[in-house]
């Protein structure tokens, strides 16, 4: 065993001396975070070994180490990143990005074993989470398996997941979120028989595009946290960069190409769209292809989630251009925060002014540039893929769907109205083996006004959720039957007043969520929108596509996803958590044990 401060909070109680205009009631909550749970302790589990009956088709060695990459014009940045060797395996299995701090692009097949060799060369703890595949609860990366500088351990798995795009991370405890930003980051493309038969653009007519926004120094190294803010709302950079570099522009012939594209931002949305208005046409989500194509008028993207675009660029002239860009919404951020990043209250951070790339606004993401006209272009393909549809009474629980409740407090997002613990399982939070479960990710206060209708019909107390109180402290716990409502919009905190300006937070603090499962992907079965959530929704609905698999999903400010979900492939401890990786290492994240 190993015990620490979770180190999100060692900062967050470093930074909270700094104040924040908006925090005047600090000191009350402070003893409330340091109470709940601020002291995390993450068992150390022996890393995993080569084992002599696996028999790999594919053998990779993948090294985190820190170096250092020209991404801006002048002094070179320190980055973290994964390099990667190919042992054993198909020819072009790994190809590197050139000029790029990500990772070794993984090119795998379903069926392949594969065997990955991670090294640890940091001089901090990691390991590495295979986002998106489902593989056996060991080779998940979780975070009891953090690496010790110098240690490896050893990844066997096969690939059973149909063909899609896969991403992979660390997941290291409280820190995913600075290793990730720091650099840590891979695709990995898989593919299969059905798939391939369709021929889609390949090769150079396939773009993997990785999304990130960072923020730079003077001096070109990167600047994470700065605040309290960037914390609470997540991180966002001020400079968009695709596949590692700034200024994205793809040369592309007059023809059909499969772009690849991943949000791999700490936490910044996206709001996809082409800038001379043509629609999206999308074949692909988190999970691979869909049935058919679908078009869009622009496509929402949260961190983690994937999208495949069919881009057609015959009959453009040459020397045209195309551009991807991200167009306005709202409503995605608490009011407060939202109205500070567009400088309505004089600027966040220490006074700084308008933030140069406010979530929500419109600005440029890459683009395309004719630079070579062809005759012929492959045709989109009308049917993609088959899935099978899962209906509510396939499921185990059509009446009592599994909760995954969100909650907002100051420092304090958590699940199921706990922060993040090992091995801490809530009754809701077992999973019986072998079973497709009905799932609902609500907001467990102010999905209504004032709190009200939070829990949902059927959840929750129901399931004996709520039971124990062990280390919540005040902060943010959802109502217990028959407990009167709290007075401060729903926060459960603040009874006596302590929270002063904070107060309303139940409805300040709402925001968008990109809720992450891991195992098995889902299908997202229905939305429903509450009152709390309409103000901005009009400007993102159109951009769900909920008709293919999935493994991480946007949740609006009061928005109701059910989704459905099969345990049938592995035993044991899986994680959710939100997938805004500040919010992750908050403690946004609980475990679900299949057993
Ligand atoms: Cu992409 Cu559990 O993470
Ligand atoms: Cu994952
Ligand atoms: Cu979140």
């Amino acid at each position: 065993m190993r015990g620490f401060i979770d180190p999100a909070r060692r900062r967050f109680l470093a930074q909270a001396g700094l104040g924040l205009l908006a925090y005047a009631g600090v000191p009350a909550w402070l003893r409330a975070v340091e109470g709940m749970g601020g002291m995390v302790t993450m068992p150390k589990a022996a890393p995993h070994r080569a084992s002599p009956a696996f028999r790999p088709d594919v053998e990779i060695e993948l090294i985190c180490r820190p170096d250092t990459v020209s991404i801006l014009p002048g002094p070179a940045t320190r980055v973290l990143r994964y390099t990667g060797r190919l042992i054993h395996g198909p020819e072009g299995t790994l190809t590197t990005i050139p000029g790029s701090y990500l990772g070794p692009l993984m090119r795998l097949r379903t069926g392949q074993k594969v065997r990955i060799h991670l090294r640890n060369e940091l001089s901090e703890p990691t390991i590495t989470h295979w986002h998106g595949l489902n593989v056996p609860a060991l080779m998940d990366g979780h975070p009891m398996y953090a690496l010790d500088r110098g240690e490896t351990f050893v990844y066997e798995f096969e690939i059973r997941n149909r063909a899609g795009m896969i991403l992979y991370h660390p997941h290291t405890h409280g820190i995913t979120g600075r290793q990730v930003y720091q650099g840590l980051a891979g695709l990995i493309l898989l593919h299969d028989d059905e798939e391939q038969a369709l021929e889609l653009p390949a090769g150079e007519f396939e773009i993997p595009i990785v999304i990130q926004d960072r923020r730079f120094d003077g001096g070109n190294q990167l600047v994470y946290i700065r605040d309290m803010h960037d914390r609470m709302i997540g991180f966002h950079g001020d400079q968009i960069l695709i596949n590692g570099r700034p200024d994205a522009r793809f040369d592309v012939a007059s023809r059909a190409y499969r772009l690849r594209i991943l949000n791999g931002s700490n936490a910044r949305i996206y709001k996809l769209a082409w800038d001379d208005g043509t629609p999206l046409t999308v074949i692909g989500v988190d999970g691979g292809l869909l049935e058919a194509p679908v078009r869009k008028p622009y496509v929402m993207l949260g961190p983690g989630e994937r999208v495949e675009v069919w881009a057609d660029f015959s009959g453009r002239e040459l020397g045209s251009e195309l551009v991807m860009r991200s167009r306005p919404f709202t409503g995605v951020l608490p009011k407060m925060a939202e109205r500070m990043m567009h400088g309505a209250m004089g600027g966040m951070h220490g006074g700084m002014m308008e933030d140069r790339l406010p979530l929500g606004s419109d600005y440029p993401l890459f683009a395309f540039r004719v630079t070579r006209i062809m005759r012929d272009s492959p045709k989109l393909p009308t049917r993609l893929s088959t899935i099978r549809r899962y209906r509510i009474d396939d499921t185990a629980n059509p009446d009592r769907p599994v909760p995954i409740g969100i909650s907002e407090a100051p420092m304090a997002m958590l699940i199921n109205g706990r922060p993040y613990a090992p091995n801490d399982f809530l009754p809701g939070e077992r999973i019986p083996f072998g079973t497709l479960q009905l799932m609902e990710i609500f907001h467990a206060h102010g999905d209504g006004h004032g709190g009200g209708g939070g829990m949902g019909a059927g959840h929750g107390m129901g399931h004996g959720m709520m039971g124990g109180r062990r280390g919540m402290g005040r902060m943010g716990r959802m109502r217990h039957p028959g407990e009167e409502e709290p007075p401060m919009g729903g926060m459960g905190m603040g009874r006596h007043g302590e929270m002063g300006m904070m107060g309303g937070m139940g409805m300040m603090m709402s925001m968008a969520h990109p809720i992450h499962l891991h195992e098995e992907p889902f299908q997202v079965l229905s939305r429903t929108i509450g009152a709390e959530g309409m103000e901005g929704y009009a400007t993102v609905r159109e951009g769900f596509i909920d008709s293919g698999w999935k493994d991480t999903v946007l949740v609006m400010p009061g928005e109701r996803v059910r989704l459905i979900k099969p345990y049938k492939d592995y035993k044991g401890v899986f994680m959710v958590h939100c997938h805004n990786l500040e919010h992750e290492d908050m403690g946004m994240m609980r475990e679900f044990l299949v057993e």
